[in-house]
């Protein structure tokens, strides 16, 4: 594979670009306090703290050729409104997680879409992935939807992987996959 790490990538509506100490007040204005969020994920709302210290670490974090790490900036605006990152990857498989969230002030414009099909496609045609999937809990309808509508194929639930402590249930995961066609034949 030939790393690219988290290069700038534009779409129609959106600038796909690495994340700076400056996106503070976006993250914490737009999703990373969003209670809508975090309503099918184990993960709580974040505090002021947190989102300066998380974003402290960045220029560390992004030096590493393969950070695949996207802040989600609508161009209309200027506003960072989610994210987009490869959660976990094999090098050997050539299989890359792909996670995301948009913030629920910006959703259902097809953001998300927006931004997994531009990564998709560069996780692909660019750094040379074979497989690029994606999981939810079940009945995260929105993010299903993103799996779909990015050219993934649905290949099964994980049953009861998922323990959400928010509600003391286990619960289903939904997985996704596409396959890098390029690499057929
Ligand atoms: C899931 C998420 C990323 C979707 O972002 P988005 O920018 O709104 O996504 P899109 O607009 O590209 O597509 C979402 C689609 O789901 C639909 N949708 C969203 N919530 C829905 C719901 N509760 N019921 C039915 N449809 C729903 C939208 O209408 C849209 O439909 P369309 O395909 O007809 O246009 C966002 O809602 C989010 O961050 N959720 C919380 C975090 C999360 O769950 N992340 C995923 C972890 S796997």
């Amino acid at each position: 594979m030939k790393h690219t790490g988290t290069i700038n990538i534009s779409t129609e509506r959106l600038q796909l670009r690495r994340f700076y100490k400056e996106d503070a007040d976006d993250c914490f204005n737009n999703w990373m306090v969003d209670e809508e969020v975090y309503e099918f994920l184990s993960a709580s709302p974040k505090d002021r703290k947190y989102i300066e210290e998380w974003l402290s670490c960045a220029d560390e974090v992004y030096a590493k050729n393969d950070t695949y790490y996207w802040a989600i900036v609508e161009k209309e605006s200027g506003k960072t409104v989610g994210e987009i990152f490869v959660n976990d990857y094999s090098e050997k498989n050539r299989v890359a997680e792909l996670w995301w969230t948009v913030g629920s002030h910006f959703k259902s414009k097809g953001y998300a879409t927006e931004a997994a099909k531009a990564i998709v496609s560069h996780l692909f045609n660019e750094v040379g992935f074979h497989r690029v999937w994606a999981k939810c809990v079940d009945g995260n309808i929105g993010s299903e939807r993103v799996m779909q509508k990015c050219g993934m194929e649905k290949e099964g639930i994980m049953r009861e992987y998922f323990y959400d402590d928010k509600t003391g249930e286990y619960k289903d995961l939904v997985v996704y996959s596409v396959i890098n066609q390029t690499h057929r034949g």
